[in-house]
């Protein structure tokens, strides 16, 4: 599967599992734009990536900042065929402690980032009756205790991709979902031993998930031969949602 010529945005491209599926995506051939809050982090990926790969500094939770990143893109090559909306945070507290800040700050990047970005590329992707859009939800979206603003956000997530798959469906743009289960990044190194050792304890293949892992479905997803797949989700978990 090549994605030679086609250009594609990473959101949270800096590190983690937005890295993997930088420098994936760049392998395949597609050029890659690496866009993160991080501009030092996702300029390094970028460097790596080879193949015309670039960084921008980015926040999703702007929606100004996600309109200019996507104008700066159509002008500079003239097509997006490509987002991958991967950016995200947790806050994580019992909800009886959940602050108004921890409770906004998640939302705001991992679910209306979500829908700025996917808004501001849908506008060039209906026009070039072509696109694919690829979401990193979690596990988490069915609830997970100490996470009330992340599930919900997630969750969000996935309501937020079935109606742009059907919105965009006749442009021939498909949107489509991943989550992720337990993956080893820095987002899962902050937590304790004992709750990682349980969580890792119920994944039926027995090891937390790679980057790397995510990153061959989105691959996967942004191909011309998964043309057919759309409002579909994915999870990359090992088992961990039977
Ligand atoms: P990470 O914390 O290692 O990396 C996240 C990246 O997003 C960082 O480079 C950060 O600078 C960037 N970022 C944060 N806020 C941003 C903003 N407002 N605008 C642009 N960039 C921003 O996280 P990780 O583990 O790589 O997670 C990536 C995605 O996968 C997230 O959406 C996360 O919720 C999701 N996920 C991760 C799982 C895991 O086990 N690590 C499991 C399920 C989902």
């Amino acid at each position: 599967m090549s994605l030679d010529n086609k250009v594609a945005i990473v959101t949270g491209a800096g590190r983690g599992i937005g890295e993997a599926i930088s420098r994936k995506l760049a392998a395949d051939g597609a050029t890659v734009v690496c866009a993160d809050v991080n501009v030092d982090d996702a300029g390094r990926v970028a460097r790596d990536c080879g193949q015309g790969a670039w960084a921008s500094p980015l926040d999703v939770a702007q929606a100004e900042a996600c309109d200019r990143l996507i104008s700066a893109v159509t002008d500079r090559h003239k097509r997006l065929d490509i987002l991958v909306n991967n950016a995200g945070i947790n806050r994580d507290a019992m909800l009886h402690k959940m602050t108004d800040e921890q409770w906004h700050q998640v939302i705001a990047v991992d679910l209306t980032g979500v829908f700025f970005m996917t808004r501001a590329a849908s506008r060039v992707m209906r026009t070039a009756g072509s696109g694919r859009i690829i979401n990193i939800s979690s596990a988490s979206w069915m609830g997970n205790i100490g996470q009330a603003n992340y599930s919900a956000a997630k969750a969000g997530v996935l309501g937020l991709t079935r109606t742009a798959a059907r919105e965009l469906a006749r442009s021939q743009v498909t949107v489509n979902a991943i989550c992720p289960g337990f993956i080893d990044t820095a987002m899962t190194r902050g937590i304790p031993d004992q709750i990682r050792d349980q969580q890792v304890a119920k994944i039926p293949l027995g090891r937390p998930g790679q980057p790397a892992d995510v990153a061959a479905v989105v691959a996967f997803l942004a191909s011309d031969e998964a043309g057919y797949i759309t409002a579909e989700v994915i999870n990359v978990g090992g088992g961990y949602v039977i």
